[in-house]
């Protein structure tokens, strides 16, 4: 079974799917995006795909930011995803690339008198960060783009460009990923993740005005650690050296999962060992997004409607 795009308003061969090198998005990162898992859970033989209507609200918002005009409801968009899975049949984790972009073949840097396009694939990822060892991180040369140069909040190819430069940085300095901090030098996000921390048990994490991408990991965190542990989340700008002194870090992201930050800076993070409320969290998340939490199903769409007769070669 070959994979699938959703391109063109109809479903084809991915090979078959191709863009001309004019298209405006290719030359000025003029398109957003969004990035879905699907969780594969082996006893219901089941693909679960995690908050897709969520994650369609985020891309109509950054949709708005970018004057692209998507001509689909979110349920609609849902529709188009789940159909495109089910046609794929994968038996495995899988991760979804949603993309709106400018698709007009022309020389010209604006937003407007443009046409918009809409394409959908569907992958298999390999583990973004290590979530079961944790990583480790040094704080980026790089400073997080502003709200007044790219919007963050808007998932916006352009914007990781800053995500490259400060993800290759730490990779070239030994390290696994980078802490991108604000023009104003309080702590924003990872490369491709939301960040938290725990001091004197509480769960802190820098809030929407400080350049970050809302994240749907991390909403999910927040109503996890406040219905399950009983913690609330506190949305505070964060010094640099306030993550030096917490007790437990850890990034959250579709792609991340919820990865514990075991070093920053050479400097060992609590003792140094993944935390209780961490693993706790991770506990929770795992068994959320592979549908195995009745209280949480409603963020779950089930990718089959029929059990899976089909194995990818
Ligand atoms: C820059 C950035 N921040 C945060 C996130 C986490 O967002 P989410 O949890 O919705 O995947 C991502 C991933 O999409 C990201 O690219």
């Amino acid at each position: 079974m070959p994979p699938y795009a959703f391109f063109k308003k109809q479903f084809m061969p991915l090979g078959e799917a191709k863009i001309g090198i004019l298209t405006h998005a290719l030359h000025y990162g003029t398109a957003c995006f969004e990035g879905i898992r699907g969780n594969w859970n082996e006893e219901q033989k089941q693909l679960f795909l995690f908050r897709v209507k969520d994650h369609y609200e985020r891309l109509l918002k950054s949709c708005r930011i970018l004057k692209i005009n998507l001509p689909y409801s979110v349920d609609e968009l849902c529709k188009f995803t789940t159909d495109l899975v089910e046609k794929s049949g994968y038996r495995e984790d899988v991760y979804i690339r949603p993309l709106a972009y400018k698709s007009s073949e022309v020389v010209g840097v604006r937003l407007h008198d443009l046409e918009d396009d809409f394409l959908i694939i569907v992958a298999t990822l390999a583990a973004y960060l290590n979530a079961d060892a944790g990583v480790r991180c040094c704080t980026s040369s790089w400073r997080r783009v502003d709200d007044t140069m790219i919007p963050a909040r808007g998932k916006i190819t352009g914007i990781y460009v800053n995500s490259a430069l400060a993800k290759t940085e730490a990779n070239e300095r030994g390290f696994d990923e980078a802490i991108l901090l604000n023009h104003d030098g309080h702590v924003s996000e990872g490369s491709g993740e939301n960040i938290f921390f725990v001091l004197d048990s509480k769960l802190v994490t820098p809030p929407s005005s400080d350049n970050i991408l809302l994240g749907v990991t991390r909403d999910t965190v927040i109503q996890l650690a406040r219905n399950e542990l009983g913690i609330e989340t506190v949305e505070a700008s964060v010094d640099r050296t306030e993550l030096y002194i917490a007790d437990e870090v850890f990034f959250t992201g579709t792609a991340a999962h919820i990865s514990p930050v075991l070093e920053i800076d050479h400097r060992p993070v609590g003792n140094g060992k993944i935390g209780k409320v961490t693993k706790e969290l991770q506990r929770l998340y795992f068994d959320v997004i592979k549908g195995k939490n009745p209280k949480y199903l409603h963020w779950c769409t089930l990718a089959y409607s029929k059990l899976v007769q089909t194995r990818r070669s």
